[in-house]
């Protein structure tokens, strides 16, 4: 039985698409949306907007106060238009808080405004200095039902000063981020802008329902190692509808580091990424890894236009990571103005220290690519597995990318190809076999290699 190339495509991105039809589901989600029956104003809590005055305890006392209307319904905290200077504060469960028009919350540049606090489990460290590090600006801990939105309000991280402190090597514990969510659930964060992130902007970690749509980031070129969104070890996650334009990776998704994360063992799953515009002239407009030892799966991404930046779609991972990057389907993607568009790699990363597992080999398998064209392309692709642990499965179809110089690099990875250009490297044109579906599926294994 001999099955025209086409045809079998069409079969298997049907299986993949069907698949796929759980973490395509996640941003059909929808949130209750109920206006919270109470709402208090940051005036009313002595706060004052001109940029100088700190307001820190304004908020924590807001907060504090909020906290009795979780079981009423909860409530919302409306910060008018003004500059609203800040060091770092919780946020509570059943809150809104709305920034208007016009508002800006204002992150201290004064590392005493900002509490010094343990790492996280699943990286057993601070992520640029060993021991602790800076609570993130608003913070979520263990919280369930919390929206930040506004119309169009911002958070400005004036992240100069740690930009300068990190290059320096003046930092004494890790950057802040400027939105961090610990172990919570159903949260919203929507219309609103975000400047000069100190380190990440948005980072939801052990979270599940997390929707974060209608945002704009924007961080300086020269920021070093600065992320848009990264939702890490957490599931449910739906991002559409912004743009984000930042020194490093744009989108960053993650799992934990190492020995750490292998342990702490709570994976990235369920995650939907649509209608995105991203810019990272340092990084990538996407990126899975390079901490992903609980393990990365089930990701849908769809429709991003990627330019000006230095790797379009990445897969970075080093031998000590363990876990796995699986079933990822990524399509409709534009490229323009990308050095690598797709790269991955199993020798990026630094370890925590020294006690990781050599032995410890990621799994890089089953990642479908779809629907891709790019100009003013470097490089077409840069895939580079590990030795005694492959990448597998690296599916591309309908890839057409104009490359200053027509390469694919490759080398301890297969796959299969089909209507891509520039031609692949033979290892992406190995079986078609191996870009089925599990092995359930009635294309799976033997059967569709014999049909080739
Ligand atoms: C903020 O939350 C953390 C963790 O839940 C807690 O340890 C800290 O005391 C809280 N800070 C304030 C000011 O409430
Ligand atoms: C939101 O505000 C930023 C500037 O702070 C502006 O660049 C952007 O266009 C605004 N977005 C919308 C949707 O109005
Ligand atoms: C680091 O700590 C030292 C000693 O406490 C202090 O002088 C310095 O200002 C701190 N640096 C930063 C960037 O916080
Ligand atoms: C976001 O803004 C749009 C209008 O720009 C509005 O329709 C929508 O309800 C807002 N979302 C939230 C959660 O406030
Ligand atoms: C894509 O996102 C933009 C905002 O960045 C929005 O204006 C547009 O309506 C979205 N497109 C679709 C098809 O939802
Ligand atoms: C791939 O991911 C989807 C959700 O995105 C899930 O429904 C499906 O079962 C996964 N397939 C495999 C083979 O794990
Ligand atoms: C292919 O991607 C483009 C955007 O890059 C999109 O407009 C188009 O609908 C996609 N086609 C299919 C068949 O998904
Ligand atoms: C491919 O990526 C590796 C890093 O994994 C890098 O060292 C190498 O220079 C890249 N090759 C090209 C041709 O860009
Ligand atoms: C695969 O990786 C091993 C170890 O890194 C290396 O020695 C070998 O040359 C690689 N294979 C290819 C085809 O590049």
């Amino acid at each position: 039985m001999k099955m025209p190339v086409a045809l079998v495509w069409l079969l298997a991105f049907s299986i993949l698409l069907i698949g796929g039809e759980g973490s395509n589901a996640v941003c059909k989600e929808s949130f209750k949306l109920d206006p919270r029956p109470h709402s208090v104003s940051i005036l009313e809590f002595g706060a004052v907007g001109d940029g100088k005055a700190l307001n820190t305890l304004a908020f924590q006392n807001a907060i504090f106060y909020l906290k009795s209307f979780a079981d009423k319904g909860g409530a919302q905290l409306y910060v008018p238009p003004g500059k609203w200077l800040t060091g770092s504060f919780n946020l509570t469960s059943h809150l809104t808080l709305f920034l208007e028009k016009g508002a800006t919350i204002l992150a201290s540049p004064d590392p005493s405004h900002w509490d010094v606090v343990s790492p996280l489990p699943s990286y057993g460290r601070g992520v640029e200095l060993p021991g602790k590090r800076y609570r993130s600006l608003i913070n979520g801990d263990n919280l369930i039902d919390v929206i930040i939105t506004g119309d169009n309000g911002t958070f400005d991280g004036q992240g100069a000063a740690w930009w300068e402190w990190l290059e320096s090597g003046s930092l004494n514990y890790s950057r802040p981020h400027i939105i961090e969510f610990v172990s919570s659930k159903n949260i919203l964060i929507s219309n609103l802008t975000f400047l000069n992130a100190p380190s990440i902007n948005i980072h939801p970690v052990y979270c599940s329902h997390v929707h974060i749509h209608k945002v704009l980031i924007e961080t300086s070129v020269d920021s070093p190692y600065v992320l848009g969104v990264s939702p890490d070890s957490s599931d449910n996650v739906c991002l559409e509808d912004s743009t984000i334009n930042v020194g490093h990776d744009a989108v960053s998704l993650k799992s934990g580091w190492d020995q750490y994360g292998i342990n702490y063992g709570r994976p990235t799953t369920a995650v939907h990424i649509r209608n995105l515009s991203l810019k990272s002239p340092t990084g990538a407009g996407i990126s899975f890894g390079s901490e992903m030892s609980g393990g990365i799966s089930d990701v849908t991404v769809e429709h991003l236009n990627i330019h000006g930046s230095l790797v379009g779609i990445a897969f970075r991972t080093t031998r000590g990571r363990g876990g796995y990057i699986r079933n990822i389907t990524i399509s409709s993607i534009d490229l323009s103005s990308v050095d690598t568009a797709i790269f991955a790699s199993g020798h990026i990363g630094s370890h925590p220290d020294d006690k990781f597992d050599r032995d410890a080999l990621p799994v890089v398998t089953h990642i479908s690519m779809r629907n891709i064209t790019g100009q003013d392309i470097g490089l077409a692709g840069n895939i580079t597995g590990i030795g005694e642990a492959p990448f597998t499965s690296i599916c591309l179809a309908d890839i057409h990318l104009q490359t200053r110089s027509d390469s694919w690099v490759c080398s301890n990875v297969s796959g299969f190809s089909d209507d891509v250009t520039p031609e692949p490297c033979s290892e992406l044109m190995s079986s078609p076999s191996s870009c089925f579906g599990g092995g359930g599926s009635i294309y799976g294994g033997d059967a569709a290699a014999q049909s080739w």
